[in-house]
């Protein structure tokens, strides 16, 4: 196979892999200062949302977060509120996205679905508390950004994670297991059942970040591009991977008659669409030069990753 994304590929002198960890860690120990104890009454939510916030997640939207704030030259310290934030409305898409109800999955990060542990109501509660304390974190902020920045990062989570975002994704990708989407339809539902958070995540970070208009709409635009790629990647994997690999069922899109882009387009033209995407978003990140290089390489990590 050619290589995925020739284009700014280069002898890179960031361990990447390291560069990843060590933000994972950071994002991880500012979360856990974050949310409420274990023993926190009533102990039983305290429990839910640490168990899935803490369950081993790949952490890639804070870390977008984080990478935009620094691409326009701010400080990712004072992204971290913002990065977390992502990372519990993520968390809290996955709890209900498990739920028999929606998706009807058991595994998720590698171990038994919040619902199998805590039983429904407790996981549908444990998401709303992941939601609504994600805000909370994000407005009070401990860090010196200023209130003008918060309020519209909050405005531009609030879009993303509802109805027009990831809430009206899933409403779509459940109604297209009874009424097929066409092509359109698919791109849609992906654009913003996962699309829509993935994209904000870059803007937030470009807006928190400190960066000019341009700044912002650059990375939202790469963001948007990485943000429709991840999705078509999770489709295929949920396809080629094994629950092992994946810490979640596979196969799952097929055996449930889900809008997936493997069983729309095939696999072979699914990654196409993947790389084109992320060519798009390689292209988008040009006039941030070097700031850049760490968007570049989680752009194309997206495209090789196995899980
Ligand atoms: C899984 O997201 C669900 C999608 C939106 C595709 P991730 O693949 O980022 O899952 P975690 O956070 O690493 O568990
Ligand atoms: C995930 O889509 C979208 C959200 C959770 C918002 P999937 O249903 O494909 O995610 P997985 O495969 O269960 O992680
Ligand atoms: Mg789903
Ligand atoms: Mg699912
Ligand atoms: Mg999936």
């Amino acid at each position: 196979m050619k290589p995925v994304v020739s284009r700014q590929s280069r002898d890179t002198s960031i361990p990447f892999d390291d560069y990843l960890a060590e933000r994972a860690a950071l994002i991880e120990s500012f979360l856990d200062r974050c949310v409420p104890g274990e023993d926190t009454p009533p102990a039983t939510i305290s429990r839910a949302v640490r168990y899935s916030l803490f369950a081993g997640g790949k952490r890639m939207r804070p870390i977008l977060v984080l990478a935009c704030a620094e691409a326009v030259s701010g400080r990712m310290e004072d992204a971290l509120p913002a990065a977390a934030a992502f990372e519990m409305i993520h968390t809290y898409s996955l709890v209900h996205d498990d739920l028999p109800a929606m998706d009807d999955d058991s595994l998720r990060r590698g171990k038994p679905a919040s619902h199998v542990v805590f039983g429904d109501a407790i996981a549908i509660l444990a998401g709303d508390a992941l939601q609504t304390h994600a805000f909370k974190v994000l407005a009070e902020g401990d860090s010196p950004v200023d209130s003008e920045k918060r309020l519209r990062a909050v405005a531009r989570l609030a879009a993303a994670s509802g109805a027009s975002g990831m809430v009206g994704g899933q409403v779509a990708d459940l109604e297209a297991e009874r009424t097929p989407a066409d092509a359109a339809g698919l791109e849609f539902i992906h654009r913003l059942k996962t699309g829509a958070l993935i994209r904000a995540a870059a803007e937030v970070g470009a807006i928190i970040g400190g960066g000019s208009e341009d700044d912002i709409a650059g990375l939202t635009l790469y963001g948007e591009h990485i943000g429709l790629a991840f999705q078509i990647i999770d489709d295929i994997l949920d396809v080629t991977g094994t629950a092992h690999t994946l810490g979640k069922s596979a196969g799952k899109d097929a055996r449930a008659g889900k809008a997936a882009y493997p069983q729309m387009h095939g696999i072979d033209k699914a990654r196409e669409k993947a790389q084109e995407l992320v060519a798009k978003a390689l292209d988008a990140l040009v006039p941030f030069g070097e700031r850049a290089e760490p968007l570049a390489e989680l752009a194309k990590r997206f495209l090789r990753r196995t899980s």
